[in-house]
């Protein structure tokens, strides 16, 4: 195995709006207020004012030795009522996404990380074609805000993340439990993504276009009973597969037995990805139960690593695996997120070299993987967890909002600036 990373190979790491901006108003803080976190109390509220720190957190970006940084424009914020669009939070980003530039840091740029405007809801929904009008408006002001900017765009991030906790196990807004409406919501991304695509053409002759899917690595939790079996090869076909070969050949197929199938030709849809945004962090066993959805998942520490904090399985074979996988696809993969819960930040070196061994083994088998970006820059607001995990690079007080790097800053730099794979 080469220990070389190439010269073009890129470093950098990644946030999205809501995890860190703070001082949004979205279908998530309503979520919040609803109780609906784990923890019923926590809120999203200022994040860690990344929207405020922006300029000073750049730095700490530099000082990684990171070359492109991915971001997400919140939905939200651009358009806080249903067709007012807010020229001040647009011209924000605008001067956000330039100083990037200014300093050398390639934009790579998320439409939709999981959250929405309020108002979506009440208007249509994901799970409604009437959502493409208000998406391809949106997508139209996106595209102008990036305009000669070089950004790369990622129109989604993790869509069957986002189908199946939104709409199928109800765990995010809007919290629907409708397998049909979750099928539904994953046909109208792949359109959404070709409608977004759509509009920065109209914008630019040329685009580096592709979505971020989570890839899980699943195993059956019985690894002799046919059930468990059965549900691993569902799940690896429809969650992590079904959208990326709708956005390749352009035929989407859903399918659970006796539950429902979706199969559908999404216009536009074929080639429609300049690359494969891979988003890694662990494997899933799975359980057939007899009760809708029919299905459960446990994360076991088979490899005695110890669970993340958050309580994954740190499993890089995984990684090597899923990469190897995505190479059918024939496109260039970017890893566009991969990172751990380590609380105490004393694991995150290690988990950070396994994994680009890994990276560096699927390389050498031919997988034509260019880019890491690790999740994330600063500890942040995550989801239904709230402010129990961390997952950054730089630990962030959230009393104070003090960033202090860990010691995987100076493990990351070092790779990232010799392009030279050591053990930390
Ligand atoms: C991914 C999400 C990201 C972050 C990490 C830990 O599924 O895309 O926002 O929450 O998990």
């Amino acid at each position: 195995m080469s220990h070389r990373f190439p010269d073009d190979f890129t470093f950098g790491v990644a946030t999205s709006a809501y995890q860190v901006e703070g001082g949004i108003e979205n279908d998530w803080s309503q979520w919040e207020r609803l109780g609906r976190l784990k923890d019923k109390d926590a809120r999203c509220g200022r994040g860690v004012e990344h929207w405020e720190r922006f300029e000073a957190d750049l730095s700490l970006v530099q000082e990684l030795g990171a070359h492109a940084y991915r971001i997400s424009l919140e939905w939200a914020r651009i358009e806080p009522r249903y067709g007012e669009f807010d020229a001040v939070a647009i011209a924000g980003y605008r001067k956000r996404l330039e100083a990037m530039r200014a300093r050398g840091i390639r934009p790579i740029v998320t439409l939709h990380h999981f959250t929405n405007p309020q108002w979506l809801h009440v208007q249509c929904g994901w799970h409604t074609p009437a959502v493409l009008e208000p998406w391809r408006r949106y997508a139209k002001v996106c595209a102008e805000l990036l305009d000669g900017l070089g950004a790369a765009v990622i129109t989604f991030n993790e869509p069957m993340v986002f189908g199946l906790g939104g709409y199928l196990h109800g765990v995010m807004p809007p919290g629907l439990k409708d397998a049909k409406s979750a099928a539904v919501v994953v046909e109208n991304i792949a359109r959404a993504h070709v409608i977004a695509r759509e509009e920065l053409l109209l914008r630019s002759k040329s685009v580096t276009c592709g979505i971020a899917q989570h890839l899980t690595v699943f195993a059956p939790e019985r690894r002799w009973h046919p059930l468990d079996q059965a549900l691993t090869r569902i799940a690896e076909e429809n969650f992590n597969h079904a959208l990326l070969r709708a956005l390749t050949t352009g035929d989407l197929e859903l399918r659970m037995p006796a539950v429902m199938k979706h199969k559908r030709r999404i216009d536009g849809a074929r080639d429609s990805m300049e690359f494969l945004g891979v988003n890694y962090y662990t494997r899933a066993h799975l359980k057939f139960v007899a009760r809708p959805p029919f299905i459960e998942f446990a994360f076991k520490d088979v490899n005695r690593r110890g669970l993340t904090d958050i309580g994954w399985e740190d499993y890089p074979e995984g990684f090597l695996q899923v990469l190897k996988e995505v190479k059918r696809y024939r496109l260039p993969v970017w890893v566009t997120e991969n990172g751990i819960d380590d609380r105490e930040g004393s694991r995150r070196p290690s988990f950070i070299y396994q994994h680009l061994r890994a990276l560096l083994d699927a390389r050498a088998d031919g997988v034509d993987v260019r880019a890491y970006l690790h999740w994330s820059l600063l500890d942040n607001f995550e989801w239904l967890e709230a402010w129990g995990p961390r997952f950054g690079l730089y630990r962030v007080d959230f009393q104070t909002l003090e960033r202090t790097p860990t010691t995987a800053v100076k493990y990351f730099r070092q790779v990232a600036t010799s392009r030279q794979l050591e053990p930390p």
